[in-house]
């Protein structure tokens, strides 16, 4: 039974739920200095509510903790000459005098209200107060003077003028102000007191374009990107100055009320997030701000919640921006580490230094896309692989999102990820609300290796179900590249023979099995098994593979229709159009709209009847065009701005019920290869198909970059033919091999076109992934850097530009075993030696005993150099026995001897 404290309700009510008492705290607040104090692993994520009622970001690096006054950081920065200066952010002695009139007991909170509140005289010129310092002043003075206790108007006012205060003149306006409240008599009644808490006043900010902030609106004066937009129908504003209101600190996680995936939503031990109240006084509308911590884990993971509760009649609002997440960083040597691509060609790393001005990343494609990947890294210098200060994004989301990376006058960096605003708009009307989608936000001082493993972790332990957390991902044998759309019942019996006497243990028929689908031209929605391929369906199909010991794994599209198809002659008003338009096709297929619940149900029904008409255990969920004409028929005008969001959602829905439904069936989620590679999608399908390229070279650079985020187990990666099918490209099967090992593994190539001693390799080979695939699947992974020929050796990085060479390598968690992985492409450096290959992550006490596995089948001539069968070739002439010491410092010399030449390490620790 759950403790029903600690498991808030979907319809968060803040009042409610509570931090358990005996769970260590990860959340300080020290209400003297209004500081919030984030323990995030070894990290430290602080900020302050500020004289303004701005959130204010101070630190995050290093911990150092939670009893410090950090707010000497908002102290000492300047504020920006000729910046726009909110005339009357403060309130003027005047002000002040009339607020505490008649009060004489006057509680801590309004103090620091008070005197806050104000403008203080520096040098003859005007400045606005940081006024922290005022405050801490004011404690102390407090606590040397006890005789003067309780605090009375007078009192406050005399310990002012002692400590120089200075107040500004009432200006005219003020007075006429004044004299309105003078007229109701009570100042600082209850109404007045409870302003004084949550607001600044309406139109009163403080200096924000030079802070560093945790929300940003626009138009009050931060000229940056900002976190959020909105407008409100009534009168067509669009300022919203929010102000800090209260916050709460509750156990575990608040969960998505709208069915977004979110980490630890399926294991929420020791999770605990701070709920902070943001709101516009005048408006009142309300922002929470979400920060979530796992124990022992270097991340912050944010979203955002926007409450129209509208007091003032404002009515609808549309909300037009909505990060998730704004992250304001310090002058420094920024560089930006991104992953790009296309299709088959997903996810290539590309770095730049950061100039002034905005780098946006994003996609508008309706998926995350294969052009860009929502992830990126911040690096203090150049990117490193194993050292330097860095923070890493993710947004969990499948569709439009977008990041944000501004460098300002200042030299002041701003990182807001989130949904894109592009084609967005949601029309929040009273008392409804929407939430972002989350973000993490990852800290390492340990270079991009560090980013790595926070999220691999994180995915790992808070994202992927429980049942699959430890999956041992089954050799499987894809029919794509085998069959193309001709998969028969014959056919595929006569790939699944080979494939069983390798070692394969699931076939999955790809696409090509459903009604008339003989090229990519018909009848996806109509998902009925063609008999004329399979005359004794899909369930015979299982009977016949599960008696010979393999599994059925298959292949859909739901998310799709073609126009030649029943589903479309019966609902052409299924799919994303425009009445009025021509319907935009991609592979000759339209996208069904899944903002309609009676699409969604339609899909969840068509794919339980697939997976429950025979035994189904494996489903590869396809996804092959991007959204255009995104208009649903379903929504009124006013919503149409909703529709790439709500799509979304409306996926998740479907994936929700249907891993609901068939928890035993192991998903696996692909768009034309890697375009919808995001880590949202993994809170279903654990893995995700890299990329229809599967060709080792283009792989490696894919899976390095994949890499950065995505733990190995999530990267599906098979042995195909040679020469690929994409590139054309030739390499050994222990090349192929060794960048299958680096992910899910299986098999994509017809293996009767292969001769027996090839069977024989394949069937070695897969034995020997059996023997290595706990410790490659979840053991930690490391990009090796620093290795390499002259000119290609990148020195501190590992997969970044354009290297030749790439290394690295697995180590379980006890540091006993470890698996290490080398590989060239072209050899365009005859007679030149690489740097020595420095491994990681070991014991440095441990003596490891090394194997080298496959070796070489060929061997150059000392004298003549030329290149004949021979073999088996190894690298090293005698079995190596070496400490973790001497393994990660001295390294091991590798020579490669032609293209394509790979290396594959065992390390055993001896006991
Ligand atoms: C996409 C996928 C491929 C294959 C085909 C089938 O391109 O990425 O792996 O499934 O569709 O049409």
């Amino acid at each position: 039974m759950p403790n029903s404290r600690t498991v808030p309700p979907s319809n968060l009510a803040m009042e409610d739920i509570f931090l358990d008492e005996d769970s260590p705290k990860l959340v300080e607040f020290d209400a003297n200095f209004r500081t919030f104090h984030l323990q995030a692993g070894s990290s430290q994520y602080s900020f302050c509510v500020d004289q303004y009622g701005s959130l204010e970001h101070l630190y995050y690096g290093n911990w150092v903790g939670s009893g410090h006054d950090l707010t000497y950081l908002s102290e000492s920065d300047p504020s920006l000459t000729f910046e726009t200066a909110p005339a009357g952010a403060q309130f003027t002695a005047g002000e002040l005098k009339r607020m505490v009139e008649g009060e004489e007991n006057i509680d801590s909170r309004q103090l620091w209200m008070l005197s806050t509140h104000m403008k203080s005289e520096r040098g003859g010129d005007w400045h606005m107060a940081r006024v922290e310092n005022l405050t801490w002043r004011l404690r102390h003075l407090w606590e040397g003077k006890k005789e003067e206790a309780p605090v009375t108007a007078s009192s406050i006012l005399k310990v002012l003028e002692r400590s120089s205060v200075s107040f500004r003149e009432d200006s005219a306006a003020d007075k006429a102000d004044s004299g309105t409240a003078r007229q109701s008599k009570r100042v600082i009644g209850a109404r007045e007191r409870n302003q004084l808490e949550t607001e600044s006043r309406p139109g009163r900010q403080g200096y924000k374009c030079s802070k560093l902030l945790e929300v940003s609106e626009f138009g009050t004066g931060d000229f940056r990107t900002p976190s959020l937009s909105v407008s409100f129908r009534k009168d067509g504003s669009r300022l919203l100055p929010l102000v800090y209101k209260k916050h709460q600190v509750i156990s575990g996680i608040v969960p998505s009320t709208s069915g977004l995936p979110l980490l630890g939503a399926r294991n929420r031990t020791g999770a605990q997030t701070l709920v902070v109240d943001m709101v516009d006084t005048y408006t009142e509308l309300k922002v929470q701000l979400l920060y979530t911590l796992f124990p022992d884990i270097s991340a912050v993971s944010r979203r955002v919640i926007v409450r129209n509760s509208s007091r003032l009649g404002m009515g609808d609002v549309d909300l037009v921006k909505c990060m998730s997440g704004t992250f304001d960083f310090l002058t420094n040597d920024w560089h930006l580490v991104s992953l790009h691509g296309g299709w088959a060609c997903e996810r290539n790393i590309t770095t730049r230094r950061l100039q002034e001005g905005m780098v946006q990343l994003g996609s508008n494609r309706g998926v995350s896309s294969h052009q860009m990947n929502p992830f990126c890294v911040l690096t203090a210098g150049p990117p490193c692989e194993d050292h330097g200060l860095c923070y890493g994004f993710l947004l969990l989301y499948s569709g439009n999102w977008l990041m944000e990376v501004e460098q300002t006058q200042t030299g002041h960096v701003r990182v807001n990820v989130g949904l894109s605003d592009t084609h967005f708009s949601w029309d929040l009307g009273t008392q409804q609300s929407f939430e972002s989608p989350e973000c993490i936000c990852v800290f390492s001082d340990k270079g991009l290796g560090g980013v790595t493993s926070t999220f691999h972790r994180l995915i790992n332990e808070r994202l992927i179900a429980p049942r699959w957390r430890d999956l041992i991902c089954p050799v499987l044998i894809n029919t794509w590249e085998a069959l193309y759309f001709n998969v028969e019942h014959e056919n595929i019996m006569k790939l699944a023979r080979p494939a069983k006497d390798v070692g394969v243990e699931l076939l999955v028929m790809d696409d090509g099995w459903f009604v008339d689908r003989n090229d990519d031209t018909t009848s996806l929605g109509d998902w009925i098994e063609d008999k004329k391929k399979l005359p004794r369906g899909l369930n015979g199909l299982a009977k016949d593979l599960n008696a010979m010991g393999l599994k059925l794994g298959i292949w859909m599209e739901p998310e799709m229709v073609n126009k030649s198809s029943v589903l479309y002659q019966e609902h052409p008003e299924w799919v994303l159009h425009h009445p009025a338009r021509v319907r935009s096709e991609g592979r000759n297929q339209l996208v069904l709209d899944l903002t309609r619940s009676d699409v969604q149900d339609y899909i969840i029904q068509s794919v339980s009847n697939v997976l429950g008409g025979a035994n189904i255990e494996y489903l590869k969920w396809d996804m092959n065009r991007a959204l255009t004409d995104a208009y649903s028929a379903a929504l009124p005008p006013s919503q149409q701005g909703e529709v790439y969001h709500r799509y979304v959602l409306g996926l998740y829905r479907i994936f929700e019920a249907v891993t609901l439904k068939f928890p035993h069936v192991l998903f696996e989620s692909c768009a034309s290869g890697g375009g919808r590679f995001d880590a949202a999608l993994l809170a279903w399908c654990p893995q995700a198909w890299c990329s229809d390229n599967s060709d080792a070279y283009s792989r490696t650079r894919i899976q390095m970059g994949t890499s950065m985020w995505a733990p190995v187990r999530c990267m599906g990666a098979h042995i195909a033919a040679c020469p690929s099918h994409q590139t054309h490209r030739t390499f050994m099967m222990k090349t192929r091999f060794i960048v299958a090992l680096w992910g899910t593994f299986g098999l994509e190539l017809d293996l009767n076109k292969l001769s027996r001693e090839e069977l024989d390799e394949v069937k070695e080979l897969v034995a020997l992934r059996k023997r290595l695939s706990q410790l490659t699947l979840h053991g930690s992974f490391f990009r090796l850097p620093g290795f390499g020929y002259p000119g290609a050796a990148h020195a501190n990085s590992a997969g970044i530009g354009d290297s030749n060479v790439y290394a690295w390598m697995f180590v379980a968690p006890e540091q006993d075993r470890a698996v290490v992985s080398a590989l060239i492409f072209h050899r365009d450096t005859v007679g030149r030696f690489p740097s020595r290959l420095k491994l990681r992550g070991l014991r440095p006490n441990l003596s490891y005993d090394i194997t080298e596995h496959v070796p070489t089948p060929v061997a150059q001539g000392v004298f003549n150099g030329m290149f004949q069968a021979g073999g088996p070739t190894f690298k090293h002439q005698r079995r190596l026995q070496l400490s973790g010491l001497v393994l990660m410092e001295v390294g091991v010399p590798v020579h490669f001897n032609f293209d394509g030449d790979s290396l594959l390490l065992e390390l055993t620790a001896n006991s």
